[in-house]
């Protein structure tokens, strides 16, 4: 919280006003919670036979990916199409950004043709907030470089407030590849602004030491803390991101910081088990644990969806009542 004082789950808003959602940092505590409960409202969509409601009937929605993704992208889809939205999608193979064309140009083309809302995914940390700065359009970061990955945190959190309710006081555990993570960065922010206390682990080359500078605990050792923690979010270890290796084998690391059910048998009876994915089975976790009864990582799946929904028509409302007020433009005035 900026004023030091420990946070407690009290400061709900009732209105939205931003157009962009390019981090968790930037959020507050009342924004990250009328997400969820928004959310909440569009989780009971997805129960009914006819899985569509008209909020954003007629606007365009287009998915800008220049990574590779499984669930992002298609709950992003998805998400627009339960809006009643338009979606249009394009990757970096099939943009002309392969022609030596800009993003910026490439994004300014598309929202000639009358799009409201880019949902972009960029190798490059802060592409997203780029673009918020070049268009007249909502921008929504669906994961840039190891900056941030703000609807993954969010519907994580989501997850364990179905769970566990008010987070306050949970002591939930970060483990693997931190440092190269955007999913860590995200869950660091959301979940610290919500009163959880959050630990990283892994080894030093992953997880140094000045990640306390967030506001988290460090630990090197699995086994010495695996007991500790209420919840496991388990990360993947990100190679591409990497540039020389920062340990001596994938199985080294598995036997040290792998999550298998040994290592399950020695942590809470009820504790939660989370992996983002995309699950390197037998590395950062076995199939036995993924797959068991203490896994939540298919919830975090369809929990997504209704997260973005939410981000989706928050934004959207938002946008529609600065041109029905006649604001000017939030361009060259994003929140960071
Ligand atoms: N968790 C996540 O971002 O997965 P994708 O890369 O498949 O989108």
């Amino acid at each position: 919280m900026s004023n030091g004082k420990r946070a407690t789950e009290t400061e709900k808003v009732s209105t939205w006003n931003r157009e962009h959602l390019l981090s968790l940092e930037s959020l507050t505590q009342g924004e990250i919670l009328t997400i969820l409960d928004t959310a909440r409202r569009f989780r009971e969509v997805s129960t009914r036979s006819v899985k569509k409601v008209p909020a954003l009937r007629g606007r365009v929605v287009v998915n800008l990916f220049f990574e590779t993704s499984t669930r992002t992208r298609s709950s992003f889809s998805l998400a627009a199409q339960r809006l009643s939205a338009d979606i249009l999608d394009i990757t970096a193979e099939a943009s002309s950004t392969t022609k030596g064309e800009t993003l910026v140009d490439t994004a300014k083309t598309l929202e000639a043709m009358g799009v409201d809302i880019f949902i972009v995914r960029h190798k490059n940390s802060g592409a997203p907030q780029m673009l918020a700065e070049a268009l007249d359009t909502c921008v929504v970061n669906a994961g840039d470089g190891t900056h941030e990955h703000p609807t993954q945190g969010l519907l994580d959190i989501y997850t364990l407030r179905e769970r566990f309710g008010d987070l306050k006081g949970k002591r939930i555990a970060l483990v693997g590849d931190i440092v190269h993570s955007r999913v860590a960065r995200s869950n660091i922010w959301g979940l610290t602004k919500l009163g959880a206390k959050v630990a990283v682990i892994g080894p030093t080359t992953l997880v140094p030491s000045s990640l306390k500078a967030l506001g988290v605990e460090v630990y090197h050792n699995l086994d010495e803390v695996i007991a500790d923690f209420d919840v496991f979010n388990i990360l993947r270890i990100q190679l591409e991101r990497q540039g020389e290796p920062q340990f001596p084998s994938l199985r080294e690391y598995a036997l040290l910081y792998g999550i298998n059910e040994e290592r399950l048998a020695r942590m809470r009876k009820d504790v939660v088990i989370m992996h983002p994915g995309p699950m390197n089975r037998g590395v950062e976790i076995t199939p036995a644990v993924a797959d068991g009864p203490h896994s939540v990582i298919l919830e975090q799946v369809s929990n997504g969806l209704a997260v973005r929904m939410a981000v989706l028509f928050l934004l959207n409302n938002a946008r529609l009542r600065r041109q029905r007020e006649g604001g000017k433009s939030t361009r060259h005035k994003v929140p960071v």
